[in-house]
């Protein structure tokens, strides 16, 4: 994938007075950092849903315009077709883990891609070395604490090394060393031609983007 583009993008939530976004457009390329920033509530979510179609393939609302990846729009393409290329890590990992282990919630998403059981093993070991947790590897997801689970459902979506992250608060609850370490990943990711939103509450990271969206800053009248 070279570019998603958004196009004249308008979204309201049914019942809602506001519009979130009302004809927005925006460019990603390859090897892009996007900084999605804004107060609580602005929409800073709600925007990760639309790019990667969970809005309105199962959040539903007023939605009208149109997003692509290169000439594909995604309105043509399913949900399971669409996750492993735009990949979304949720700001509440709590909805994103489903196996008792670590391990086996890292296996999930190759096992689905049909990746044969040697390689897996590798992806594991590669998404948990790169940031640095391979000591939660084999321990249960439940007794992890929040920042442990974002981690997990991190490497989880390194596993799948899809064309765009999409971060919700990925330093949310996370120390101060990890912080470093996951701003390096993205770099790295960067500098890999992916294409990286981070939704970054706390303006941790937004001097490194190179693009920026501020959702306080939208016209949405
Ligand atoms: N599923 C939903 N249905 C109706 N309203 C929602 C839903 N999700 C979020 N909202 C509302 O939309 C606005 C934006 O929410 P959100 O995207 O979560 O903001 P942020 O991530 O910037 O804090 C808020 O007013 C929120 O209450
Ligand atoms: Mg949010």
């Amino acid at each position: 994938m070279n570019q998603l583009q958004v196009r004249n993008l308008s979204f309201k939530y049914f019942n809602a007075q506001k519009w979130i976004l009302k004809d927005f457009s925006f460019l990603a390329e390859n090897g892009d950092i996007v900084a999605v920033k804004g107060s609580s509530g602005s929409g800073k979510t709600t925007l990760l849903n639309i790019l990667c179609s969970v809005i309105p393939k199962v959040i539903k609302g007023e939605f009208n315009g149109q997003i692509s990846v290169d000439a594909e729009d995604l309105e043509n393409l399913s949900l399971p077709q669409i996750a492993p290329t735009i990949s979304l890590l949720m700001q509440e990992p709590e909805y994103q883990l489903f196996f008792p282990t670590v391990e086996q919630e890292l296996a999930f998403a190759p096992e689905n891609l049909k990746i044969n059981p040697r390689q897996i093993q590798q992806k594991i070991s590669q998404a948990l070395a790169e940031l640095n947790t391979e000591s939660l590897r084999y321990l249960q997801t439940a007794s992890l604490s929040y920042g442990q689970k974002k981690l997990v459902t991190f490497a989880s979506i390194l596993t799948l090394s899809p064309d765009v992250f999409l971060l919700d608060e990925p330093f949310a609850g996370i120390s101060k060393e990890m912080i470093q370490t996951i701003k390096n990943v993205i770099l790295e990711l960067a500098q890999s031609e992916k294409i990286i939103f981070i939704v970054d509450h706390s303006e941790i990271f937004v001097k490194s983007a190179n693009k920026l969206i501020d959702m306080d800053r939208l016209n949405v009248t």
